[in-house]
Formats: C-alpha cells, sequence, structure tokens
C-alpha cells in the first residue's frame, strides 16, 4: 500500500456539515478519520449555508490527529464546484481529503484533481496535499471502478456507499446492509464489495464500507462491519458515537494475531537471512515468502491500532 494511503480508516464518522452541534459533539470522539458531509445529510435550502460552517469548523481546529475530510455534493448537481472552491480557500491548509460522492465516471475525478491544483496553485497550498476519496454507490460506478480507481494520484480510497446503491439496483429492502429478503442463497453485496476492493487494491487504495443505519443496533453493525474486515476492508463508516468503538476493534487485527504475525516476522528474517532459507518451520506451520507478506498486513495494521 502506498505512503498516503496507510492513513488510518477503522472508523470514518459522518458528520452534517448544516449543524454546529454535532460539529462539536465530533471532536471528542476517538475515531481515526470524520468528514462533514455537504452531501445528502445537508437539506438543499442549507447547502450554501453549510459551506461557511464547515470552514470554520475545520479552521476552528480541535481534531487531534484524526484525518480530516469534508464531502461535497455531486457532479450530478449545481453545487460541487463552489463547494470545492469554499472549502479548500477557506480552510484548505486544515484539510486532507475531499469524498467526491456519486462517481460514475474517471473524467469526475480527474476534474476535481485539476480543480484541486489550480485551487492549491492560486491560494499557495502545498501541490497535491489533498487527496480525495471516491465514492461508488451505483451501477455505472461500478462498472467503471477500474477506471475511476486509477484516474489520480490524489486518490486514497474507493468508498462503498451502501444506500444509495441499493436504491440504484432497485433492490427490494428498506434496510440498509441488511439482506435483502428472499435472497437467501449466500451474501447479495458479494460481487459489490468484492469488485470495489479489487480495484482499490490493484490501485494501492484503501476499501472503506459505507454507513449502518440503524444505529441503535450495535451487534448489528458490528456483524456488518466483521464481514466487510473480513473481506480485507480498511474501515467503516459510522453515524453514531455507539458505532465508534465497534469499528476501531473489528478493523483492527485481535492482539493475538497481531502477537502472532510480529513472531511470523521475526521466525522468517532469521530464517532468510542466518539460516538462508526461504521456507521454515514455526511449530506447526509452513512459512514462506507470501506469509511474510500476510503477516506485514496484519503487523502494519496492529502497529497503526497502537496494539
Ligand atoms: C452513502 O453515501 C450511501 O449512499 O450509503
Ligand atoms: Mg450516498
Amino acid at each position: 500500500m502506498g505512503a498516503v494511503a496507510s492513513r488510518s480508516r477503522r472508523s470514518v464518522l459522518a458528520v452534517p456539515g448544516s449543524n454546529p452541534r454535532f460539529l462539536e459533539k465530533a471532536r471528542g470522539l476517538p475515531v481515526d478519520a470524520f468528514f462533514l458531509d455537504l452531501e445528502d445529510a445537508v437539506a438543499p435550502l442549507e447547502k450554501e449555508k453549510a459551506r461557511d460552517t464547515v470552514v470554520a469548523a475545520l479552521n476552528e481546529g480541535g481534531w487531534d490527529g484524526k484525518v480530516r475530510a469534508v464531502r461535497v455534493n455531486d457532479l450530478g448537481t449545481r453545487w460541487t464546484y463552489r463547494d470545492v472552491i469554499a472549502v479548500v480557500e477557506g480552510a484548505g491548509a486544515e484539510l486532507d481529503c475531499l469524498v467526491l460522492p456519486k462517481v460514475t465516471d474517471p473524467a469526475h475525478v480527474r476534474w476535481l484533481d485539476l480543480l484541486l491544483t489550480q485551487i492549491e496553485k492560486a491560494v499557495g497550498l502545498e501541490a497535491g496535499r489533498i487527496g480525495i476519496e471516491a465514492q461508488i454507490e451505483d451501477a455505472r460506478g461500478l462498472v467503471r471502478v477500474d477506471e475511476i480507481a486509477a484516474a489520480s494520484p490524489r486518490l486514497e480510497s474507493l468508498v462503498y456507499g451502501p444506500a444509495d446503491f441499493m436504491a440504484s439496483i432497485n433492490m427490494k429492502t428498506l434496510v440498509v446492509g441488511e439482506q435483502p429478503p428472499g435472497y437467501d442463497v449466500g451474501d447479495a453485496y458479494h460481487h459489490v464489495l468484492m469488485r470495489i476492493l479489487m480495484a482499490a487494491r490493484a490501485n494501492d487504495l484503501q476499501a472503506i464500507d459505507g454507513p449502518y443505519l440503524q444505529v441503535r443496533d450495535v451487534s448489528a453493525f458490528t456483524r456488518s462491519a466483521r464481514r466487510t474486515a473480513a473481506l480485507g476492508y480498511d474501515g467503516k463508516w459510522v453515524l453514531h458515537p455507539g458505532q465508534v468503538d465497534a469499528a476501531n476493534e473489528v478493523f483492527s487485527p485481535t492482539q493475538d494475531d497481531y502477537d502472532h504475525a510480529e513472531l511470523i516476522l521475526d521466525a522468517y528474517q532469521h530464517a532468510t537471512t542466518v539460516q538462508r532459507r526461504g521456507a521454515v518451520m514455526l511449530g506447526d506451520e509452513m512459512l514462506d515468502e507470501a506469509s511474510r507478506k500476510m503477516a506485514l498486513v496484519v503487523a502494519a495494521k496492529g502497529r497503526a491500532a497502537g496494539l
């Protein structure tokens, strides 16, 4: 994984950009990352005012090492370009990423990349510092996900948007993240999740799972998060304080797995350098170079989680 893509995003808090009370509360939560939303959590009549609220919240600071992002409106609306200009001119030095929703075409990402480059030059920000996270939220985005994932060096992650996605394909359910009733032959989301994950990994990007909307049901959230964590996803959006600890835990390795990974790395290092062997036994387990790569992933996530 590239250097930027290694920023921790186990828990990514969605914060409506028009609500100063939520913005204040968000500061105190132990999330890895957050985004201040100008899109679907903000009513059309509040869109313009929300830009000022979001800029002020970023400039006030107090975000304590979290990855700071803003979600702008999608390119099918009239708001997007002004969102980008207002936020980056107003608070570019306090911003790590922009989240672009409903990406259906690599040109959307290239457009944002170019606009960011222009604004960085105009206001004297470090070139290329602001990253992009692209939401894949419908059938059009999914069928072009490989091109989208390769569209800009600013890209840091692909984010699955389950609510919009389920609407876009006419899935016969209203419960976001749960299996649609009547489909009892497997996981209805497997193809979509894997497709996004493959495009992300092939381009050294993170893959982030979207929200779980039944916010009071933490055990259902945890079950849903475990599924994407098991596939290899790096984190999940959280909408409620009750979901934060679960996300941080599910997307970190267990202490046992972390300790085991460090053991594999030590044993394999010793085997290849001192014993000059490419394969070695650790207890009952045969280790080779592929074992080292798997252990590196777990160890890196464990170190980032402070294990
Ligand atoms: C998130 O944006 C979603 O549509 O689920
Ligand atoms: Mg959406």
